[in-house]
């Protein structure tokens, strides 16, 4: 599989681990509002696959309390939290959940099927932590029901996308791309099994990819330190 980065993204991480910090494993937390097969994925890479030994996940957080995604994260042991969405402002709503969130100390805030448009009350506390996966590629779809974009209008191909979240709808630089061949695929369900299968995937590889920037970026600069050389008197 070939995975398309945007390498200057990865060799400027932006985010660190701070000082002296860069060994441990990133602190993640997965935000979601439905049913958690990204959250599912990424969880077992971190403690089987790919990012064993890079990540944690502090919490599984929703904006839906019966999300079922909520549950199947509490199945699989990890810590989950929620804040009901409905009827409150959207600045008031993002700015508790990210002071919430923040008692987690997240080094990255992923978005897994999170619903909902960020105001910078959200983004501004955490950025350049915010990663989403967006099911199609961000410069051709941007926001809701980009599976059925791409079945209504016969696409022989789409493209997932892992990008940074900035304050636009699906606006942040991409880190990382991977298409989906989807010749043959006749039904909306049958796209959507052959793009969730390369999600799952590539959250994970691309997670990875930045966690390793950032842990290399911090060594480097680490050994950019000057030495003190005891004087020989
Ligand atoms: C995934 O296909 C994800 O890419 C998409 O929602 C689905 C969530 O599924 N996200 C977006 O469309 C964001 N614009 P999941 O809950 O099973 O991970």
């Amino acid at each position: 599989m070939k995975l398309l980065t945007s390498f200057e993204q990865f060799k400027q991480p932006t985010f660190s681990f701070g000082e002296g910090q860069e060994g441990r494993r990133a602190r993640v937390a997965i935000l979601l509002s439905g049913r958690g097969s990204n959250m599912l994925a990424l969880v077992e890479a971190t403690k089987t696959g790919i990012l064993k030994g890079l990540a944690e996940v502090v919490v599984v957080f929703s904006n839906k309390p019966d999300a079922f995604g909520l549950e199947a994260a509490a199945a699989v042991g990890c810590p989950i939290a929620s804040l009901p969405s409905q009827g409150r402002k959207r600045e008031a709503f993002d700015a508790d959940a990210a002071a919430l969130l923040q008692q987690y100390q997240p080094d990255l805030v992923v978005l897994a099927g999170y619903m909902r448009i960020l105001s910078p009350a959200f983004i501004q506390p955490f950025a350049g932590r915010i990663v989403n996966i967006h099911p199609a590629d961000t410069h051709q779809h941007q926001g809701l029901h980009a599976y059925e974009w791409a079945f209504e209008n016969k696409l022989t191909e789409t493209k997932i996308t892992v990008h940074l979240v900035d304050e636009g709808l699906d606006t942040g630089p991409v880190l990382a791309q991977q298409p989906v061949d989807l010749r043959g695929a006749d039904t909306l369900a049958e796209v959507e099994r052959r793009g969730l299968a390369v999600e799952h995937e590539l959250y994970a590889r691309a997670l990875a990819e930045l966690i390793k920037s950032a842990r290399h970026a911090e060594r480097s600069e680490a050994s950019r330190v000057p030495q003190v050389i005891p004087s020989r008197e």
